[in-house]
C-alpha cells in the first residue's frame, strides 16, 4: 500500500460526508455538521492549519549524529512516537456508515497500538459510540483513551466505571462539547463544568484524567487545579466556535503557565511530522491527529491507521534530522520561527 492509494481507497468508501481533499482544511466541508466540518464559515477549522504553515522550521545539521529517538513517556508507558488518534465518533452520524463505530474503534485502537502509539476513541449522541469502544480497548489491554462527553457527574461516574473495567489507561473529557450543535440538536444535557464538578470526577478513580477543550492559560490552571493529568488544546477542529485561535499558537502561555505539572496534548490541523514538531517546539508533549485518521481506517482499516502513523512517524524523524534533535527534548520552542 502506498498513500495515493489509501487514499483512493477511502474516496470511494467516504463520500459524500467527507471528500478525501488534498489537503484536509475545512473549506470543502465548512459548516457540515453532522458531517465532519467545522462550524460556520470553517474559520476555527482553517486557522489552525495557517498559523502551523506559518510557523516554520530552522535547519542546522552540524552536530555529533547520535540518531533519532522520537518516543514519548505518557501514562507510565512508552510510545514510539508522540501523536496520537484523535477521539472521533459518529461512523454514522457524521459520516456514512459504510464503517460500524466497532469497525472503527477496532481498526484505530488496534493499528495505532501496532504502530507504537495509542488512540483516543469518541462518545456522542447515541451511548453506543462510547459503549462500542469498550470491548475493544479490553482486547488492546486498555492501550486506548476512551473520551467522555460533559454529561451530569452521575452519568459520567457510570461510564467511568466502565472504561475502568475495560482497564483503560486514561481517560478524557471534551468539555467543549457544551457547545457542540450535534448534542444540542439530539436535545441531549451536556454543560460546562465547574472546577468543583471536575475535582469530583479526578476523586472519583485513580484513571488519569485528561481535560479536552482547554484553549487558555486561565483554563489549563483550572484543570491543575481539579487534579487533571493532563489537557488537549484543542476547539474541537472547529466544531464549537467559529471565532477560536489556532490551537498551537495558544501553547506557549499556556505551557507557561502550567510548567510541567500537566501534560499538554494538542489537536487542531496537524497533518504532518513537521507540524507534530512544531506543536511539540510550541510546548505540546504530544500531538493528536482526527479526521486524517478517519480517512486511514476508511481506506485500510487497521492497516491503514498502521501505514498512516508510520507515515507520519517518519516525516517527525526526518525533520529531527535536519534540525538536529537527537530526542523530543531537543525540540525547543528555539527551533522554530514565529
Ligand atoms: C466527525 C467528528 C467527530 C468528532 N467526535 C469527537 C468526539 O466524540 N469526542 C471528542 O472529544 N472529539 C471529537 N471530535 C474532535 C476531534 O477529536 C478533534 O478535536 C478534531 O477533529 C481536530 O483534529 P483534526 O483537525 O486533526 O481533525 C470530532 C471531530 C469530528 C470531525
Amino acid at each position: 500500500m502506498n498513500y495515493q492509494e489509501l487514499l483512493e481507497s477511502a474516496r470511494g468508501k467516504i463520500a459524500p460526508q467527507c471528500r478525501v481533499c488534498k489537503e484536509c482544511n475545512g473549506v470543502v466541508c465548512r459548516g457540515e455538521i453532522p458531517g465532519t466540518g467545522g462550524k460556520g464559515s470553517g474559520a476555527a477549522f482553517k486557522i489552525c492549519l495557517d498559523f502551523l504553515s506559518s510557523v516554520k522550521i530552522k535547519l542546522d545539521t552540524i552536530y555529533e549524529n547520535k540518531g533519532q529517538d522520537t518516543s514519548v513517556s505518557l501514562f507510565g508507558q512508552t510510545f514510539k512516537y508522540p501523536f496520537f488518534v484523535a477521539p472521533i465518533g459518529g461512523m454514522n452520524l457524521n459520516y456514512n456508515g459504510a464503517i460500524t463505530e466497532r469497525e472503527y474503534d477496532e481498526a484505530v485502537v488496534f493499528g495505532a497500538n501496532k504502530a507504537g502509539t495509542a488512540a483516543f476513541t469518541g462518545d456522542g449522541a447515541n451511548d453506543s459510540f462510547f459503549l462500542d469502544s469498550l470491548p475493544v480497548i479490553k482486547e488492546a489491554g486498555g492501550k486506548a483513551v476512551p473520551t467522555i462527553k460533559p454529561w451530569k457527574n452521575e452519568k459520567v461516574f457510570e461510564k467511568v466505571k466502565l472504561l475502568e473495567e475495560a482497564g483503560a489507561m486514561a481517560f478524557a473529557m471534551d468539555i467543549d462539547s457544551a457547545g457542540l450543535i450535534n448534542l444540542a440538536l439530539a436535545g441531549k444535557p451536556v454543560s460546562a463544568k465547574s472546577v468543583e464538578e471536575l475535582s469530583e470526577i479526578t476523586k472519583f478513580t485513580k484513571v488519569p484524567f485528561i481535560v479536552k477543550g482547554v484553549m487558555t492559560a486561565e483554563g489549563a490552571k483550572k484543570a491543575l487545579e481539579a487534579g487533571a493529568y493532563g489537557i488537549v488544546v484543542s476547539s474541537h477542529g472547529g466544531r464549537v466556535l467559529e471565532h477560536a485561535a489556532a490551537t498551537c499558537s495558544v501553547l506557549p502561555e499556556i505551557r507557561e503557565a502550567v510548567g510541567d505539572k500537566l501534560k499538554i496534548f494538542v489537536d487542531g490541523g496537524i497533518r504532518s511530522g513537521a507540524d507534530v514538531f512544531k506543536a511539540i517546539a510550541l510546548g505540546a508533549d504530544a500531538a493528536l491527529i482526527g479526521r486524517p485518521y478517519v480517512i486511514a481506517a476508511f481506506g485500510g482499516g487497521a492497516e491503514g491507521v498502521e501505514f498512516y502513523t508510520e507515515k507520519i512517524g517518519a516525516e517527525l524523524r526526518d525533520i529531527m534530522i535536519m534540525s538536529g534533535c537527537k530526542d523530543l527534548s531537543d525540540i525547543t520552542i528555539d527551533k522554530v520561527i514565529l
